[in-house]
């Protein structure tokens, strides 16, 4: 495919605010419209096509790609809308709270021929691209163990308040920890064991986590706390030979035996905003991907669906 991939976007709401920067930045791309049913969130993209109404757009456009930034009920449905009419989709996670639309999504996409990816940010993550990587490489020993937190407050800026409902946002399994549960399927596969707390109310979440490899384990932490508590997400790798960290403040280190530190990612590492978007370009990162999959033809396999079914599957136990 020679010439630029349209995109649609649909949800222009919080996160969208991470991906329109990553396709309006790419030259071999098109922005063909973007679409919410609240007008205002469109004002900051004048030169573009604006749809209130998602099947209007669905109707009218011509894209190659949509992009689905929308409240999580309504990801799973709308990429089926989309896929029957040959259009690749790319959806922001979690691709739903029901195990059921994984097959669903991923049906549709093969009867179609058409891409189909949850944009589970971690795995273009370049800190946690480094973790996999001296996991597989062995280049600092065994794994021994982990701990990986996200911590942060409950969401208020939400369109209806959704996030504060867990029937459509599954609180803080599906907001946060799914980001880690997610990363540690894709980079060790299913965890053989599992233990898990969880401290739930209306307008709070806290989850602690144990997961037990075989070999390793790993133990985690996601908050949805009630105040002002200053969003942060990070990790430490035990591995033979190496301490890896990601900490707010410090960036990716990794601690040598000798007592060398080394820094091998020249970014801010584990720097993020208010709302919590990082600075490093593991969005850009996965739309590229995401983007070059469908202009060769290939469809993509970072992302499976039993990985998916998986991380489901763990999450309704909480
Ligand atoms: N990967 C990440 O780091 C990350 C971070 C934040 C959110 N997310 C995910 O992104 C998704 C969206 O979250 P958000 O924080 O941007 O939510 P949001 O509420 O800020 O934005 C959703 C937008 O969708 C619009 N909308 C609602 N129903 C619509 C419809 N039927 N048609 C068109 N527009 C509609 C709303 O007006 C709103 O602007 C969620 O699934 C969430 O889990 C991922």
């Amino acid at each position: 495919m020679s010439k630029k991939l349209k995109v649609g976007l649909v949800g222009v709401g919080n996160i969208s605010g991470v991906h329109m920067p990553a396709w309006l930045s790419m030259e071999d791309v098109e922005v063909a419209a973007i679409c919410d049913i609240r007008p205002e969130q469109m004002e900051k993209y004048p030169d573009l096509p604006h749809f209130e109404d998602f099947k209007d757009m669905l109707d009218k456009t011509d894209m190659d790609v949509l992009d689905i930034c929308l409240p999580t009920p309504f990801h799973v449905d709308y990429a089926c809308m989309a896929m029957e009419k040959g259009i690749h989709v790319i959806t922001e996670k979690p691709i739903s709270l029901k195990k059921e639309d994984v097959a669903r999504a991923f049906d549709t996409a093969k009867k179609n021929n058409v891409n189909f990816m949850v944009a589970q940010c971690l795995r273009w993550w370049p800190e946690y691209e480094m973790v996999r990587h001296y996991y597989e490489s062995g280049e600092y020993g065994k794994l021994l163990s982990a701990h990986m937190w996200r911590l942060g407050n409950i969401p208020k800026w939400s369109w209806d308040n959704w996030m504060q409902d867990e029937k459509r946002s599954g609180f803080i399994p599906y907001d946060l920890h799914i980001h880690d549960l997610d990363f540690m399927v894709y980079a060790f596969g299913a965890p053989k064991d599992c233990q898990l707390r969880r401290a739930r109310r209306p307008d709070q979440d806290y989850l602690t986590a144990d997961y037990d490899f075989g070999d390793f384990f790993i133990s985690c932490e996601s908050a949805w706390y009630k105040g002002g508590y200053p969003f942060q997400s990070g990790f430490r790798f035990q591995f033979e030979n190496a301490l890896v960290t990601n900490e707010k403040g410090e960036g990716f280190k990794v601690y040598l035996g000798d007592g060398t530190v080394c820094k091998p990612l020249d970014n801010t590492a584990g720097i993020v905003d208010a709302v919590g978007v990082p600075s490093s370009n593991a969005y850009a990162n996965e739309i590229r991907y995401f983007a070059d999959c469908v202009k060769a033809g290939i469809m993509q396999d970072k992302v499976k669906p039993e990985q998916l079914e998986t991380v489901i599957d763990i999450l309704n136990r909480f």
